[in-house]
C-alpha cells in the first residue's frame, strides 16, 4: 500500500493539532523515506523522471474540509501560497547559473538545460515545482467559486562574486531554507484539513521534502565535513547580505506577510512555530546519521570544495 496516497490516512484528524503534526512528520519525514529520496538522485541525473502525483478529485474539495481555520483566513493563505511558488521559472533559471560552474549535472536537474539555439528544456525541480502554483489555484476556485490569478513577486537574479564556492553555497542554503518553509507551511495546512483537500496539500509536501532533502544531502557532499565553522559563516551572510542569496529574515518576514500571518490567531501562529521546530528535529536527526561514507557511496568521491570564510 502507498501510505501517502492512502484515503484512511487523508482522513485522519486528532483534537490535538500538535498529534497530529506528530503522526504527519512520523510519516512523511521518516528517515528511511528521506534517504531513500537523496539515493535516487544519481538515476534522476541519468534518467530525468518527475515524481508522479495520485489521481486528485478537485470536485470533492469543499470548506467542510478544512479544520481549524475559518474558510476566509485559508483562502487568505492559499492565495498567499500561490504567490510565494512564482515564478519558478526565473528561479529554476537563477539556481542552474550558480550551479552550472561546479556541478553541471545539478544545474541540469534543478534548471534544465539550453540547446544551441537558443531552446530551453526544463529540468526536474522546475517541473516538479511549476505544478504546485495551479494546484493552489485550483483549491482556492473550488473553495470560493472564484477564479485568482497568481500574483508573483520579482525572482532574485544571478549575482556573481568573484568567488563561484562562496555563492553556490549560500544560493543552496538558501534554497534549502525556502524548501523547508514551504515544506512546513503545507504540513501545517495538512494538520487543518482532510480528506482530498489534504491529499493535495500531501502531494505538494512530498515534493517540496523531496527537493529539501536533495539539496540538503548534495549540499553536504559538495561541502563536507568539517562544516560548522562553514555553516554558520553561510549563515551569517544569510542573514545580513542583501545580495547574492539575500537576507533570510527578510525573505521569511515577506513570506510571512503574503501569507496573511496579522490575522492568524496566536494558536494559529504557536502551532505553525512548533511545526518548523519539530520538523528541525526530525530532519537534524536525519542529518546527524548521513556519514561521509553514505554520502561517498550515492555520490562518488567528494570534490571536497572549499568556500572561503575570511
Ligand atoms: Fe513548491
Ligand atoms: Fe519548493
Amino acid at each position: 500500500m502507498n501510505l501517502f496516497h492512502s484515503n484512511e490516512l487523508n482522513c485522519q484528524i486528532h483534537p490535538n493539532f500538535l498529534v497530529t503534526i506528530k503522526e504527519l512528520i512520523h510519516i512523511y519525514f521518516d528517515r528511511a523515506h528521506l534517504t531513500d529520496r537523496l539515493q535516487e538522485l544519481p538515476r534522476q541525473f541519468e534518467q530525468p523522471q518527475p515524481r508522479k502525483w495520485a489521481r486528485i478529485d478537485w470536485q470533492s474539495i469543499n470548506c467542510a474540509l478544512i479544520i481549524g481555520i475559518e474558510p476566509q483566513l485559508f483562502l487568505a493563505i492559499i492565495q498567499g501560497a500561490i504567490d510565494t511558488e512564482a515564478p519558478i521559472r526565473d528561479y529554476a533559471h537563477t539556481s542552474r547559473q550558480y550551479l552550472d560552474p561546479i556541478q553541471p549535472l545539478m544545474a541540469k536537474f534543478v534548471g534544465g538545460s539550453v540547446d544551441e539555439l537558443g531552446k530551453s528544456r526544463p529540468g526536474i525541480w522546475e517541473l516538479e515545482e511549476r505544478r504546485h502554483a495551479p494546484a493552489l489555484v485550483a483549491i482556492y476556485q473550488q473553495l470560493s467559486g472564484n477564479k485568482i490569478q497568481p500574483n508573483p513577486k520579482s525572482a532574485r537574479g544571478y549575482q556573481p562574486t568573484n568567488c563561484v564556492d562562496n555563492d553556490l553555497y549560500r544560493h543552496g542554503l538558501a534554497r534549502i531554507a525556502t524548501e523547508y518553509g514551504a515544506a512546513c507551511l503545507y504540513l501545517w495546512l495538512m494538520g487543518h484539513t482532510t480528506g482530498t483537500l489534504r491529499q493535495v496539500l500531501a502531494e505538494m509536501l512530498c515534493d517540496e521534502i523531496n527537493h529539501l532533502i536533495k539539496f540538503w544531502g548534495f549540499g553536504i557532499w559538495l561541502y563536507p565535513y568539517p562544516r560548522g565553522a562553514r555553516f554558520i559563516y553561510g549563515c551569517q551572510q544569510l542573514l545580513t547580505r542583501q545580495s547574492s542569496g539575500g537576507n533570510l529574515f527578510k525573505t521569511y518576514q515577506q513570506m510571512m506577510s503574503t501569507l496573511h500571518w496579522q490575522q492568524w490567531t496566536l494558536r494559529q501562529r504557536w502551532q505553525l512555530v512548533v511545526t518548523f521546530y519539530l520538523v528541525m528535529q526530525q530532519l537534524l536527526s536525519w542529518h546527524h546519521r548521513l556519514t561521509p561514507t553514505a554520502l561517498e557511496q550515492i555520490f562518488g568521491e567528494s570534490p571536497n570544495r572549499s568556500i572561503r570564510t575570511k
